[in-house]
């Protein structure tokens, strides 16, 4: 498990159902103006609000320095599709990262991994980046099986994306046991061995350079005492934050850390 030196980081953050309108918007203002003086080459920083707020958001923080995203997406450019939002409702006002599969909509909401696919192959078709979230429950890594269900979730959510869409796609493995207020943060170690397998699965599925190019992401219980562990790991690319970056000088201390631990 070697210190990578010098990698780009990907670091963000998803919402919820916490922020409204104006949150948002202060917090994106703040965010900006704390990080502005960072340069986005070795840095891509993202912010996936709730829906009603991604208009309003994009108008607080310029697209050079924070990518909008949201936290789903329905599966065709338009259709008969109550409640959903496409892919192309996203683009226009300026989100173009769609959050795929979060846990809480999987095992909450009860997305499946063929929702998920349909999804995941949709933002392939629209040019959005898909940040596909997988992780086991704590009864499947119980029972042994947490690179199988990976796998799984890997394959089944990206089956029949080409080498075209492996091109925008990010993953972020966030263990279920791992995420929100119960949560309890993977070790760095037990991480990056799942980001292993993940890696692998990447490198089978689409060959050793485009496997080898998709980012990375950890996310659970990131917090400003464990996020400069898991990002010196060698698998690990960028952290997928919730509680910890909804505050924006938190983040930002976050940020400037794992930017300098990356640099070496
Ligand atoms: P927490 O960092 O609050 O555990 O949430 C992680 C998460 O769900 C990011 O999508």
């Amino acid at each position: 498990m070697t210190q990578v030196k010098g990698k780009k980081v990907y670091l963000g953050t998803n919402t919820k159902m916490y922020k409204g309108v104006a949150d948002t918007a202060s917090y994106l203002e703040e965010l900006c103006r704390l990080t502005g003086d960072l340069s986005r080459e070795a840095l891509e920083l993202f912010v996936i609000p709730s829906f009603t707020a991604l208009e309003s958001a994009r108008r607080c923080a310029p697209r050079e320095l924070v990518r909008l995203g949201g936290q789903n997406m329905g599966w065709a450019g338009e259709g008969p599709y109550t409640g959903e939002i496409s892919p192309k409702m996203l683009l226009e006002v300026g989100a173009d990262i769609a959050e795929l599969g979060h846990s809480e909509r999987r095992h909450v909401l009860g997305e499946t991994d063929e929702m998920v696919n349909r999804k995941v192959l949709c933002a392939a078709e629209y040019g959005l980046t898909a940040l596909l979230c997988i992780g086991e429950t704590a009864e499947e890594k119980a029972r042994g099986l947490a690179d199988e269900v990976l796998r799984t979730q890997l394959k089944a959510g990206l089956y029949g994306l080409g080498a075209g869409g492996a091109e925008r796609l990010w993953v972020a493995y966030e263990p279920v046991w791992a995420i929100g207020e119960h949560g309890v943060p993977a070790t760095k170690e037990y991480a990056e061995a799942r980001h292993d397998t993940i890696r692998r699965t990447l490198t089978e599925l689409y060959g050793e350079q485009a496997g080898q190019a998709v980012p990375l992401l950890y996310g659970g219980s990131v917090n400003p005492d464990n996020a400069v562990g898991l990002i010196r790991m060698e698998n690990i690319d960028g952290l997928f934050i919730g509680r910890s970056a909804w505050d924006a000088r938190k983040f930002n201390a976050i940020i400037r850390d794992v930017l300098a631990a990356a640099d070496g």
